[in-house]
């Protein structure tokens, strides 16, 4: 079962903070924000209800193809509007943004229409089907001056904001290794393999975390279908970073039990993140490998001396508890009222299309090295 975490407050934006963006009319920021909900099957419906308890929104309609079905979702005594019809919601100058919750194969056509309308746009994950298509949105969002953001709900946790925070303050020193597992007895979807259900949520993990300077330059993918689905169901992908640095994930439906580990390795100290756990959800380890032989001297030389242990003290770092959807749902109105990108604005999800398109190649080719486009 997919699932999300909890959170606390998300980045500013430098480019809010460079005065790119103009800054919100008098009286703009107390109001809120009417908006709209598009597709209301299994996700659609954790939206509603943040969009339904959050002050700076006003939720106006729920859209869905099948209309008995986000009437369902509403309930009898809801004062939330219920239609099938998209153009009746575009058409609702009350609605001034729309999530988009409907499949992947859907977003581009739906957020494009909204963006022409002049509505903001948040897209679940993927942001679309396709690298072109996702930059299709990100150029119509940038042309209008919308927001266009992509619901990467995992950025939102408190683990993350964490793991974001001790890395941007050196705690974990140079970075050396990244390792993510996101495994356990899946819904074998019917339209994509396990690397487009699964690692958009570890790829847009690291797009977060990730300093300047250590973007993923290129991606090795492989896979397997040994029950015969059609598709890959267990995979793994090894991401060549800007410095040399390495990260790996591994998605898997197919496993028994269920493991959602992620481990960020510095030479200072190194954070493991088991997000099935609790009680201790980050624990941050002073423990490592230091090589006692100088820099300068050559490879072989330093193989020769004695390489040094560290084994200090594990500290596990207390986290807010928070919904991770209710922080994305504020991000995104904080994004439209400050008129700046949002955490996870469209250009972050372009990049995860970018990898994924890439590894989907790199699946085709036996696990051939693919380089990335590296859209920022
Ligand atoms: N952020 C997360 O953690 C997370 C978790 C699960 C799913 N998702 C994403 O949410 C999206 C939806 O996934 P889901 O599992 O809810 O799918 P789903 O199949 O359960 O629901 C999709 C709904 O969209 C409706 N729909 C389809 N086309 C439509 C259209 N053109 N107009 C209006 N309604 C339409 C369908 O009738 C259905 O009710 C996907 O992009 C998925 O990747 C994100």
């Amino acid at each position: 079962m997919k699932k999300t975490d909890s959170d606390d407050a998300p980045r500013p934006d430098a480019a809010a903070a460079d005065g790119r963006i103009a800054a919100p009319a008098a009286g703009e920021r107390s109001a809120p924000l009417g908006v709209a909900v598009v597709g209301a099957g299994y996700w659609g419906p954790n939206l509603v209800r943040n969009f339904q308890s959050s002050p700076s929104f006003r939720l106006r309609w729920l859209c869905d193809v099948d209309i008995a079905r986000a009437r369902k979702v509403l309930g009898g005594y809801s004062t939330v509007a219920a239609t099938a019809d998209y153009a009746e919601v575009l058409a609702d100058d009350e609605v001034a943004a729309v999530a988009i919750a409907t499949p992947a194969a859907t977003h581009r056509d739906l957020a494009l229409a909204a963006l022409e309308a002049g509505k903001h746009v948040l897209v679940e994950k993927p942001l679309a089907a396709t690298y072109a298509d996702g930059q299709l949105l990100v150029e119509a969002a940038e042309r209008r001056g919308l927001t266009l953001m992509c619901d990467h709900t995992y950025c939102y946790t408190p683990a993350v904001s964490k793991i974001r925070e001790l890395i941007r303050d050196g705690v974990l020193g140079d970075l050396h290794f990244i390792d993510s597992v996101r495994i356990n007895l899946g819904l074998v979807q019917r339209d994509i393999d396990v690397l487009w259900d699964l690692a958009p949520h570890d790829l847009s993990i690291l797009d977060s975390i990730l300093p300047e300077g250590m973007e993923p330059v290129a991606v090795a993918a492989h896979g397997a279908d040994p029950i015969g689905a059609g598709r890959a169901c267990v995979a793994y992908l090894t991401l060549r970073l800007a410095n040399g640095a390495i990260a790996h994930i591994h998605v898997n439906w197919l496993s028994p039990t269920k493991v959602r580990t992620t481990m960020v390795g510095g030479s200072k100290r190194t954070v493991v993140w088991d997000d099935l756990n609790p009680a201790q959800r980050v624990a941050v380890f002073d423990r490592g490998v230091d090589m006692s032989a100088p820099e300068e001297l050559g490879a072989q030389a330093r193989q020769q001396m004695l390489v040094s242990y560290r084994s200090g003290d594990m500290t596990a770092p207390a986290l807010t508890e928070r919904e991770a959807l209710g922080a994305m749902v504020e991000e995104y109105a904080a994004a439209i009222r400050d008129r700046r990108p949002a955490l996870t604005d469209g250009r972050a999800g372009l990049r995860v299309l970018d990898i994924l398109e890439a590894a989907s190649r790199s699946l085709d080719f036996q696990g051939a090295v693919v380089g990335l486009r590296g859209a920022r």
